[in-house]
């Protein structure tokens, strides 16, 4: 069985190298042999004089297309396109698709996850969010018997390592997103993840799958804010009411429709999401019958979202048709305005967090 990588950035040479360490125990899983045999790169296999799979190099999207030998093809380009044109052809030659592109997924995943279903193909995508933490297949796999009306969490890895190194070790903002990116957490354009942008396109996607409607991260009642503002006084109201600021994305169900926000918050020193730092992201899911159900974990980074987008390609070798069961509406899911208990110069107070 035999796989293709899109891209060969920080996730993609991350996803060659796992699973080409990891081979003999997906092989062993599947009964069967695998190969890396296409990484589609514009950049010449020469700018990776240490790379050990330089052969694969290619520059011609279709050669991977029309090879039947490849069932299984890893979109880790990021962006809409070419990776939309590319992920939809692929889908409808009936070959299946994971990809760790969270802008992908918020805007086309329906149409994507329709195409998959029709053509028997797997479509899966579970380092779009929270990086190697499984969240994913979890809410839509073992927590889909309850009803789950609320999640929330920090899912951005760049904005939460710059307010932990900003707040907790004096670093300036400058100085920590630098740093950020050369751990390669950030975005080709740090600015989606310092405005709430790549949080914003992560809780929609969270909120597709718990409510079975397309989230819509461009609709305009969706509230997006990132970090940028915040200061010293925010941080000090934060802490003289007992917790910390942390930028929380959240999607909550009233009645028919859905507030969906991404801001500066307030977090209590009793929430699990208090303590979370660094790179980390924590999920909190509210389940009727459950109760609070959290994950935690690092959110970017090559090797843990290397692991998922592994993890992923296994699966889809296993079980073509893995995305049958994971599906939204196309149709969009009606939103309100985010409502909130108080607000102090940049930041929110949100009942119940
Ligand atoms: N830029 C993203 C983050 C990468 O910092 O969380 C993982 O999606």
């Amino acid at each position: 069985m035999k796989i293709a990588i899109l891209g060969h950035g920080v996730v993609g040479s991350g996803t060659a190298e796992v699973f080409l360490k990891n081979k003999k125990s997906i092989e062993a899983g599947l009964g069967k042999e695998v190969a890396l045999k296409y990484v589609l790169e514009i950049r010449d296999a020469g700018e990776f004089p240490d790379c050990a799979y330089s052969d694969c190099f290619v520059k011609d999207f279709n050669l991977i297309l029309d090879d039947p030998e490849v069932t299984v093809v890893a979109e880790l380009i990021g962006g809409i396109e070419p990776a939309y044109s590319f992920v939809k052809a692929l889908l409808l030659k009936g070959k299946s698709v994971v990809t760790s592109n969270k802008e992908l997924v918020a805007k086309k995943g329906a149409e994507l996850l329709a195409i998959a279903r029709e053509k028997n193909a797997a479509f899966l995508f579970e380092a779009s969010v929270g990086g190697g933490i499984p969240i994913i297949r979890p809410l839509n796999q073992c927590l889909a018997a309850d009803s789950i009306n609320e999640i929330a969490g920090i899912l951005n890895g760049t904005t939460n390592f710059i307010l932990t190194k900003m707040f907790r070790d004096g670093m300036g903002f400058d100085e920590a997103l630098k740093l950020a990116q050369e751990y390669g957490y950030a975005e080709r354009d740090p600015s989606d993840d310092v405005n709430g942008i790549d949080a914003c396109r992560k809780i929609c996607i969270l909120a597709s799958i718990i409510f079975g409607k397309r989230v819509n991260p461009d609709n305009a009642l969706v509230l997006a804010e990132g970090i940028s503002k915040l200061n010293r006084e925010d941080i000090a109201f934060c802490e003289s009411k007992g917790g910390t600021a942390k930028l929380i994305a959240r999607a909550v169900k009233r009645g028919d429709k859905v507030e969906v926000s991404v801001c500066p918050t307030f977090v209590s020193n009793d929430s699990q999401l208090a303590g979370v730092s660094d790179v980390y992201n924590a999920i909190l899911v509210r389940g009727e019958a459950t109760g609070d159900v959290v994950f935690y974990g690092k959110g970017a980074g090559k090797y843990p979202t290397a692991s998922a987008v592994v993890n992923d390609i296994a699966n889809a070798l296993k079980n073509s048709g893995a995305s049958s069961t994971l599906i939204w509406d196309e149709e969009e899911q009606v939103l309100s305005e985010v409502t909130f208990a108080e607000k102090f110069g940049n930041i929110r107070v949100f009942d119940n967090l």
